[in-house]
């Protein structure tokens, strides 16, 4: 069959095939469902904490912590969307700019986004913050002093706030917690904090520290059955009934409360596992079409991660594809052949062996100690992935794929 042909049958599969999905924007990222189970208690937390804003008063800063999937970004949304329409109903001025500090990933940025949600920029010359060009600490001022003069209530939100601090440090945050000693009248800026690194804090310079988390909430990972729940509620909204087996959600709902009680991996297994069945011209999405699913996502996710990497950090993947004993030792002394090769200039061992530990934890390799007698003790390094996946993630990076090729003349094979 042309490859040609081979296009046309799906398309035409999908085509003549019965559609499972009849909302396919309720399984995206951004989609926040009207209930939120199992998060009563975070979502009155957050309400509380904000209602005292509905009566001119400055809520305290809170910190919400949690890990991926554990329905943070949700419950705020939430709980803010809400408040807006009632500060509106009331005809409060209250401004909520909601900041993914991940995606504005420069400092200017979150200050000229925050700048750009209060419209601050219509405000006249004196207050605008320009794309670029002025200082942090101008840009800062200028939002604080507008904030001041026209005595503004601001709850600024700053969602995956970890990473800001970790690419910027902590001066902005530090500026916003005091600003509320500058603006002595009228106006106030509080701040929501959202985190999914439980060890954020211990970044923050101390007094950063005690400001932002005057007040916290911590939220857990879902159940198993919880997340059955959740699925099974977003299944009566996305799905035509009678689509998804009941095997299907309890081995997806496993699936992801195994690794981390993660709602967006559970929502994003059942997703594709129904284009894996849609593709297939399936009446329903079954137990295997969760295990394709789950099969397709890693794959993916190793490709992105390797493919992301630093030229360091790839070098290092294809020497432990390389190396036969598996050792850090053999894996740096081939690591630095294969610098030499393609002209980059070697990282010391040390360095090296840090970007292995941080392989470790991405799951990309496995390291177990073995004991070697009176040669003392060894790191046995393994890659989890297959030598395919890797090959296929580094194939378009012009500096790396001659050592691939190299690799496909030693003609090595690690599944
Ligand atoms: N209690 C819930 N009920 C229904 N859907 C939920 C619930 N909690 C989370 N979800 C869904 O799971 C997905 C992930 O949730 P959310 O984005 O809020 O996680 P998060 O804690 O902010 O994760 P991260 O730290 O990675 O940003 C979203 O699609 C959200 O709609
Ligand atoms: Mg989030």
């Amino acid at each position: 069959m042309s490859d040609n042909n081979i296009v046309d049958e799906i398309f035409n599969n999908i085509l003549s095939g019965k559609s499972l999905i009849k909302n396919r924007r309720a399984l995206t990222i951004d989609y926040v469902p009207d209930k939120l189970q199992f998060r009563d208690e975070e979502t009155k937390t957050i309400a509380q904490t904000l209602s005292v804003a509905l009566k001119g008063s400055r809520p305290s800063n809170l910190l919400l912590f949690g890990k991926p999937g554990t329905g943070k970004t949700a419950v705020v949304k939430y709980v803010i969307d809400n408040f807006i329409k009632k500060a509106s109903k009331m005809k409060m001025n209250i401004h909520v700019p909601f900041i993914n500090t991940k995606f504005a990933n420069t400092a200017y940025k979150v200050l000229f986004e925050i700048a750009e949600d209060m419209q601050i920029n219509k405000a006249g010359k004196e207050y605008q913050v320009y794309f670029t060009g002025l200082s942090l600490g101008e840009a800062t001022d200028r939002i604080l002093e507008y904030i001041k003069q026209q005595q503004l209530h601001v709850i600024l939100v700053l969602d995956e706030i970890d990473s800001l601090v970790d690419k910027n440090g902590d001066d902005i945050l530090y500026n916003f917690t005091r600003a509320n000693e500058r603006i002595t009248e009228g106006g106030f800026i509080s701040l929501i904090g959202i985190s999914n690194s439980l060890t954020f804090k211990d970044k923050l310079d101390p007094r950063v520290r005690s400001s932002l988390s005057e007040e916290e909430l911590i939220f857990n990972p879902y159940k198993i059955n919880q997340l059955q729940k959740i699925l099974s509620e977003r299944i009566v909204i996305a799905f035509y009934e009678n689509t998804v087996t009941d095997g299907a959600i309890n081995l997806c709902a496993a699936m992801a409360g195994k690794e981390n009680g993660d709602a967006r991996k559970a929502i994003d297994l059942l997703r594709v596992a129904a284009e894996i069945a849609e593709l297939n011209n399936k009446d329903q999405v079954t137990e295997d079409d969760i295990r394709s699913a789950q099969y397709k996502i890693e794959k993916d996710t190793n490709n992105e991660i390797i493919k992301n990497s630093t030229t360091h950090t790839k070098i290092i993947i294809l020497a432990i594809l390389k190396s036969k004993q598996g050792n850090t030792g053999d894996v740096y002394d081939i690591y630095s052949r294969f610098c030499l090769q393609t002209e980059n200039e070697p990282l010391t061992q040390r360095r090296v062996t840090q970007i292995i530990s941080e392989l470790d934890q991405l799951g990309i390799i496995t390291t177990n100690i073995i004991n070697q007698g009176r040669y003392g003790r060894s790191q046995k390094i393994k890659l989890t992935i297959s030598t395919a996946t890797i090959k296929e993630a580094l194939k378009d990076d012009v500096f790396i794929s001659p050592l691939v090729n190299l690799i496909d003349q030693y003609n090595i094979e690690n599944n």
